[in-house]
């Protein structure tokens, strides 16, 4: 199979920035609190204009623009998300419209909870094989805030929204990224019933069970990508952690020797935005230079499902 490689990424958060600060005049809880257990500091909300479907469109204009592609290039659209603005038409189909892509392509939604955007990437190597078109356009958004429940401290200070966008292309001889995947079925640990399914469709989690769960998932994701690659921790240029929790990857890093200028956090700004994290991640350090043509990443995401993923992806 060939393998894919980004070409260009983009990120958009909506402008409303909700603090610690902010939250402690409307919840129980304290900026010192939030800090030390997730490392969060601020999260954006959508409102008014800046809905999912438009933070989802600015994104995937960035990122068609840094990778230079036009839309009728692009041969499958994939939007990773558990919050878009319909069930039906799809994300995928909005933002089709929205951008002008190809009639004759699949574009879809895809629900992996926040390993979303790693299964998406996963997904469209293989749709790209398959096509005449060698470009793809991978999508990570959210607007989890409209699923908080602000009488649940535990969990209402987490979630932020956000989109990151990737154009990625297929060639031959490329390698592939090697993805690991996988999926254990709990319905009990983290949950968001879809809508009319219960009272109210909010998140519930019982977080120090999900702590657990992340600190074994994501090492062990590491080390299934480095030894299928057959790399090493120095042969990577950047590892691009799903952003629930700054101490959840503070561990990875221990446990790796990864020297700081190797890994990036921005959970601090923007909370856990499940599917968008990872690409915003991307998408920043895109815009800040930290990453660029020949640079190789090793990314792992984890979340609801369960769901876990790994995968080593370069820039073109
Ligand atoms: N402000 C102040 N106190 C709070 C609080 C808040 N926002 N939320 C909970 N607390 C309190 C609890 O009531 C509890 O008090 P008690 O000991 O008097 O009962 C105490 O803090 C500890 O709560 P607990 O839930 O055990 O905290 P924790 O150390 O496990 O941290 C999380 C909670 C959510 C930050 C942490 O479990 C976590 O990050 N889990 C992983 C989440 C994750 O990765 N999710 C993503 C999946 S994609």
């Amino acid at each position: 199979m060939n393998g894919i490689k980004i070409r260009g990424a983009g990120r958009s958060v909506p402008s409303n920035v909700v603090s610690n600060r902010d939250l402690e005049r409307k919840i129980d809880t304290s900026d010192e609190w939030i800090t030390s257990r997730t490392g969060i500091r601020n999260r954006h909300h959508c409102s008014g204009q800046e809905t999912f479907s438009a933070i989802t469109a600015a994104a995937a204009r960035e990122a068609l623009a840094a990778a230079g592609v036009r839309p009728e290039e692009i041969g499958a659209c994939i939007v990773a998300t558990v919050t878009a603005d319909t069930l039906v038409p799809s994300a995928a189909c909005v933002l089709q419209r929205a951008l002008g892509l190809p009639e004759d392509i699949p574009c879809f939604d895809l629900n992996a909870a926040c390993t979303g955007f790693l299964f998406a990437l996963h997904t469209m190597e293989c749709l790209l094989n398959a096509s005449p078109r060698k470009f793809g356009l991978v999508v990570g958004a959210e607007n989890l805030s409209r699923c908080i429940n602000w009488e649940d401290r535990g969990t209402c200070i987490l979630f932020g929204d956000g989109a990151g966008a990737a154009v990625v292309e297929c060639r031959e001889g490329w390698p592939s990224i090697s993805a690991v995947m996988g999926c254990h079925g709990n319905d009990e640990l983290l949950r968001l019933p879809g809508a009319e399914m219960e009272e109210h469709s909010y998140i519930t989690m019982e977080g120090t069970r999900v702590f657990k769960f992340a600190v074994e998932a994501v090492p062990w994701c590491v080390g299934q990508v480095l030894e299928r690659t057959g790399r090493k921790v120095e042969d990577v240029d950047f590892f691009v952690f799903h952003q629930a929790n700054a101490r959840i990857i503070d561990l990875v890093v221990r446990k790796y020797h990864i020297p700081p200028e190797k890994y990036y956090k921005n959970i601090a700004e923007y909370g856990n935005t499940s599917a968008a994290s990872i690409p915003l991640v991307l998408g920043e350090l895109w815009e800040q230079g930290k990453v660029g043509p020949g640079s190789r990443i090793l990314t792992v995401g984890f979340g609801g499902g369960l769901t876990w993923g790994g995968a080593m992806i370069e820039f073109v």
